[in-house]
């Protein structure tokens, strides 16, 4: 496998439509030619959480688009590439198909190799696209969508070790922010007020802290941070400003708690695997949270792990994962054809027992 591969990558699955070209030379790091990431933010924003069937409107309208502007700025034409990769799923299902149309019909028509992607292993395997991290690394996803700890112990094969019963961080934050009246993405602007605010003020619930295992919830946060401004409201007529920084960092400290203490369990049962170069890693957006972060890079320096975290624009959804993710699958020896289909549910590990959850970004693995 000497072979230069050079991918497009088309990414639908949920909110942002996506398109890049990946290159990889076996011996180097894979670069990424371009990467194209069109948002959808504005046209959901009024109904508080991604709109099924608008967004598949728009991935139908942008995807094409993205694409031309993806090989553009690559420089290449569509002769110039090895192959085409998909998101297949798990995500909002019109998106999936709007991407996997696409790839098929430019697949039909180059004669190119089609590969299915599978959205969780595109951000599962962004460690490797970004420093080529060895096998095998524990993961932490951590989103407005996803929440999970893997061991990718190669581009096919990952365990899950546990995850949200519920909601995603990513989802928790931006309701908290919400109900404390903030913009959205709720994340930022939840950290922001959190970085002025006293932790200790307010007493949230660490849920499932007390029960073995790696698996979280956060919907109850949500609820008990409403009972204590409804609190507020009810005694003193509204919430001051220095309330709401309160509320925002007894919050934050919550999930950063959780986050911590599932991932020091995670990192345990990790050693097992007996890994040459331990390393954790983290993608999505709720990763870029500071707080967390150093509260995690602490965590891997007392126990000798590496910490990687990619940019996060590499976090966050793109098609760079994808098309590298089928760059890895394709080396491994898979192939797809025109059977490929659409998934709604997908889980990265066919053994693990299946999410209760699904939240607001529709259904997940
Ligand atoms: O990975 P992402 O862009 O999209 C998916 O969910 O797939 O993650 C977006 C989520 C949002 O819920 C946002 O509020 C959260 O990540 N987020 C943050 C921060 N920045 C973004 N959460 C906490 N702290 C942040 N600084
Ligand atoms: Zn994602």
């Amino acid at each position: 496998m000497t072979q230069v591969l050079t991918f497009l990558g088309l990414e639908s699955s949920c909110d942002d439509t996506a398109a890049a070209v990946v290159r990889h030379r076996p011996g180097a790091l894979p670069e990424i030619l371009s990467s194209v990431v069109i948002a959808q933010t504005d046209l959901h924003a009024a109904f508080g959480g991604v709109v099924p069937e608008i967004a598949a409107r728009a991935h139908a309208e942008k995807l094409d688009h993205c694409t031309e502007a993806a090989l553009a700025q690559a420089g290449l034409s569509l002769q110039a590439l090895d192959g085409i990769a998909v998101t297949a799923g798990p995500g909002l299902i019109g998106g999936v198909l709007s991407g996997v149309m696409l790839a098929k019909g430019l697949c039909a028509a180059t004669g190119l190799p089609l590969i299915g992607v599978n959205h969780l292993a595109g951000h599962a395997l962004t460690p490797r696209l970004t420093e080529m991290l060895a096998f095998p690394y524990l993961m932490l996803l951590v989103s407005g969508g996803h929440c999970q700890f893997l061991i990718a112990t190669g581009p096919e094969d990952f365990t899950r070790l546990g995850g949200t019963i519920d909601d995603a961080p990513g989802e928790a934050f931006d309701k908290t922010a919400k109900l404390l009246g903030l913009p959205q993405p709720g994340g930022p602007a939840v950290e922001r007020e959190a970085t002025q605010g006293d932790a200790k003020r307010f007493a949230f619930p660490r849920p499932l802290l007390n029960q073995p295992g790696c698996d979280m919830s956060f919907s109850g946060l949500k609820t008990a941070l409403l009972r204590a401004r409804d609190a507020f409201i009810a005694e003193k007529g509204g919430i001051t400003v220095q309330d709401r920084r309160d509320l925002c960092a007894g919050f934050q400290a919550a999930v950063a708690d959780v986050l911590t203490e599932k991932t020091r369990r995670a990192v345990e049962i990790y050693a097992e695997f007996g890994p040459h170069k331990p390393a954790l890693a983290v993608a999505g957006g709720v990763a870029a949270n500071q707080a967390i972060r150093t509260r995690l890079t602490a965590l891997c320096a007392a126990r000798g792990l590496h910490f990687s975290a990619p940019p996060l624009p590499l976090c966050t959804d793109n098609a760079a994962m994808i098309a590298w993710a089928g760059i890895e699958r394709f080396r491994a020896g898979h192939r797809d054809d025109f059977t490929l289909a659409a998934r709604p549910r997908w889980p990265l590990d066919q053994n693990a027992a299946p999410m209760i959850g699904s939240g607001k970004k529709g259904a997940k693995a």
